[in-house]
């Protein structure tokens, strides 16, 4: 091996690092999404895989997904994906030990399979070269160097084939591309050994070769199954795309153009489902069902395999046409689940099967979160082992705090809340906790009393006088452009095709008129200003007032020109659809200029730290209580339990910005390092008595709530006993080292209270994507390794529980085995 290999830890997702970099790409895929859709450019062929004949008994392939992350757990995996598996010759049931070589009892051989499906997000955060190169290329390129040694063979190269996730598309499918489709230089000459180009760098892995021409594929396997792998982000497919997968199997629709007349939509569905393939897997970026949670027949993804031919067997608690058999498989989620799929009470196996299998190398997101609509037939890792892991390791203080800048984030908060409460003269007056004599002293050269009276205003007679009226003004203007762009958008999306221009006009106007007629008040406002100007930290939150609505009526003119857009391919543009634009416009501008130049009547220094003190407060104090409805909440359990989940929010809120600042102003060091250490204990402790085995032998969606009930009352308790804890102390002068215990108590109770929000919140089903990305587990990876006969589709489910450097240390093991069977 000779050079020292580097395992990376698994990427930090708590504001890491490597996120904020691909923050730019991921921003990119937001704003342009499908508009910089390269799937229709691509050139698409059917592939057959080498070795595909019927002469065998028998074919073998790989399955994985969700990959580049932590070199260790990939490297595992790798391993396993280059090898030969061997079982023990007696009944194969879950849990059976697997060997790497055939020894003793091993005897039952799971060969290599002829290619690798890669199932998505090949690489963390951004599947662009760098990221690929290191945490998907370089772990399995050492454990192809590896099996070489160990086994003293040569490993032939094998295709590999993918299809992207939403990480492949946050770089555009550029590393998708290198990583997958067939390469250039083998184009030119089949001889020429790739080169490394440095300027135009390929990824080739040397235990595989890349033969796709674009991002989704359809193979021609034996016995007349076939694998297509769709490229389908957030279920949605391109036209190009939909009409080549029907051509394979049913070309007149193409042909007639039939295929995309919504007038014969049902029977266009009808043709297909007739005509599709027997035997199907159908590889998707998402799964259709996961989290014990039933897909719902208007979902996007029903719709999209509605307009395949695929029967929703999903819907139908996993019953699929008798001549049919299908398994459907996807990553996204990072452990394994199946649904359906077991052999019914004469044996007999079921014909269809629904699998999430994303343990390909990226950190577990928690297996026990369940939905409880529909029963689970396999999981892996099994959900007391999950729990246990993920809520170990987020009440582990340290274990967030490595796990990406979010201390750094909770003692920015600390640090700048205890400032603008004890230093400047604006923010201090809102709360008046520090008397004068405790504050830095005028005239001192210390640099705390100098920004003190940098941040200090020379006439102090400012009154809210009048200026009520312009805050209640601006509050209802910024609510109203939130509804508005709510229900007006959707009536203008419904007539974008319109071919009365009345009914266009009509609706234009509508659209247009109650937004201008806002500015009426505004300009009396201005007019007739109060006698006296507001205080300054009043003034502030005027000025930012002003610029969320100016921000809301771009947001306005944004949707709007994307609805003009739309219209503009079938009608012709006139003058008057330019006028919401420009009228938008000007009052976008108008409404930041207002909030600059009428209320900013104080010293820059002033205005801007008081902007500065909103705009985190804001952030924090609304952020983080509506955190738990954010996109995460797939399962929409937040939104079931507005109530709870606002308090659980508000409180995690709460205490991110109260605890610091308690401690900064009534603690000394002394006692500092007391509470510190005691919370972080305590909380340490909570992890290991809320998962230990004594008190939670089994684990049912009971025994769940009922540790989400502790967690949330040792929570509560532990917040109001550091608030007291704190209270406990005089009031501390104000000098730089209590600055210094701000930031440091805001890195330490960010980290802690995180943690606990987290820990509670997954125990209640939410989050679970959050708390995965902040245990950074990675343990419980897993490959699937497929048989296919004439009749049967085996998955054979290999796990690792704890990947190792040295793989010979591993345990691997069976974890999931199951058979879906063509009914004659
Ligand atoms: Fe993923």
């Amino acid at each position: 091996m000779g050079i020292e290999r580097k395992f990376k830890r698994p990427v930090s997702w708590l504001a890491g690092r490597e996120l904020l970099a691909s923050l730019e790409s991921i921003l990119s895929y937001l704003l342009n999404g499908e508009k910089q859709d390269s799937r229709d450019w691509m050139f698409v062929e059917a592939i057959t895989p080498p070795h595909c004949n019927d002469t065998e008994q028998e074919y073998w392939f790989d399955y994985i997904a969700d990959t580049g992350d932590g070199s260790r757990a990939v490297y595992n995996v790798a391993y396993l994906c280059m090898s030969g598996l061997w079982l023990k010759d007696e009944k194969i049931t879950r849990g059976h030990p697997v060997s790497l070589s055939r020894t003793g009892e091993f005897n039952q051989r799971l060969p290599r399979g002829e290619f690798l499906f890669v199932g998505g997000d090949t690489a963390y955060h951004a599947a662009d070269i760098a990221a690929l190169k290191e945490r998907f290329q370089t772990p399995f390129n050492w454990a192809y160097e590896d099996i070489a040694v160990t086994t003293g063979e040569k490993i032939d190269q094998r295709p590999i084939y993918g299809i992207p996730a939403n990480h492949d598309y946050y770089d555009a499918l550029d590393g998708f591309n290198r990583q997958f489709c067939h390469p250039i230089v083998q184009d030119i000459h089949p001889l020429v050994r790739e080169q490394e180009d440095l300027t135009d760098p390929p990824l080739g892995l040397h235990g595989f070769r890349r033969e796709q021409k674009s991002s989704y594929v359809w193979l021609n396997l034996p016995f007349g199954w076939r694998l297509w792998g769709l490229d389908s982000q957030a279920s949605k497919m391109d036209k190009r795309q939909q009409a080549f997968f029907v051509t394979q199997f049913c070309d007149k629709l193409t042909r007639d153009g039939s295929l995309f007349d919504e007038n014969k939509k049902e029977e266009v569905q009808e043709t297909l489902r007739n005509a599709i393939p027997d035997k199907l897997i159908v590889a998707t970026p998402e799964p259709s069902t996961v989290f014990g949670k039933r897909a719902t027949s208007h979902a996007a993804m029903t719709e999209l395999f509605l307009r395949l031919g695929l029967e929703p067997g999903f819907l139908q608690d996993g019953r699929l046409d008798h001549s049919k058999c299908r398994l459907d498989i996807s990553g996204d989620v990072h452990h394994y689940e199946r649904y359906w799929g077991n052999a019914n009470e004469n044996g007999e196996y079921s014909n269809y099967a629904s699998v999430v299998a994303g343990g390909g190398g990226a950190f577990l997101h928690p297996s026990h979160t369940d939905a409880g609509e529909i029963k689970k037939q396999s999981v892996y890792p099994a959900e007391m082992d999950s729990h246990r892991e993920v809520t170990q390791r987020i009440l582990n203080p340290w274990q967030i705090f490595l796990g990406g800048y979010a201390w750094l984030i909770g003692a920015m908060v600390g640090f700048i809340t205890y400032f603008a409460v004890t230093v400047p003269q604006s923010t201090w007056s809102l709360f008046e906790l520090v008397p004068n004599n405790l504050r830095p002293v005028w005239g001192d050269q210390d640099v705390l009393a100098r920004i003190q009276i940098a941040l200090t205003l020379a006439n102090t007679d400012a009154t809210l006088s009048g200026y009520w009226i312009d805050l209640i003004y601006l509050l209802l203007f910024v609510a109203f452009l939130i509804a508005w762009r709510l229900m007006s958008i959707p009536e203008l999306l419904k007539v974008k095709y319109s071919a009365s221009r009345d009914i266009w006009n009509r609706r234009l106007i509508t659209f247009l008129i109650p937004v201008v007629l806002w500015l009426i008040p505004l300009l009396l406002l201005i007019l007739e200003p109060g006698e006296s100007t507001p205080p300054s930290f009043l003034a502030a939150i005027l000025i930012g007032l002003s610029c969320v609505a100016g921000l809301l009526i771009f947001s306005l003119i944004r949707c709007y020109s994307d609805i003009l857009f739309e219209r503009s391919r079938i009608r012709k543009e006139t003058w008057l659809d330019f006028i919401p634009l420009w009228v938008l416009s000007v009052m976008g501008i108008f409404y930041m200029a207002v909030g600059f130049l009428h209320y900013g009547t104080y010293q820059a220094s002033i205005m801007s730290f008081d902007l500065l003190v909103i705009v985190v407060w804001s952030l924090v104090i609304l952020g983080l209580t509506a955190f738990p409805f954010f996109a995460s909440d797939k399962l929409g359990v937040a939104k079931a339990n507005i109530g709870k989940f606002l308090a659980i929010g508000f409180w995690h809120a709460i205490l991110q910005i109260s605890i610091p600042v308690c401690l900064a102003l009534y603690v000394d060091w002394a006692s500092w390092l007391i509470i510190c250490g005691a919370a972080i204990a305590i909380t340490l402790i909570a992890g290991h008595l809320f998962t230990s085995q004594y008190f939670f032998r089994e684990f049912s969606a009971d025994v769940q709530k009922k540790i989400g009930q502790g967690l949330l009352i040792a929570w509560i308790v532990i917040g109001i006993a550091v608030f007291f804890a704190t209270m406990q102390g005089e009031l501390v002068a104000v000098d730089a080292s209590r600055l210094l215990m701000a930031f440091l108590s805001g890195a330490i109770f960010g980290c802690i209270w995180l943690g606990w929000y987290l820990a509670v919140s997954m125990a209640f089903n939410c989050h679970n994507n959050e708390a995965g990305g902040g245990a950074r587990s990675e343990k419980f990876r897993h490959m699937i390794r497929i048989k296919l006969t004439e009749d049967t589709l085996t998955g054979y489910v290999i796990g690792i529980d704890a990947p190792e450097k040295d793989i010979s240390k591993a345990t691997i093991r069976l974890v999931d085995v199951f058979t879906l069977q063509v009914k004659k």
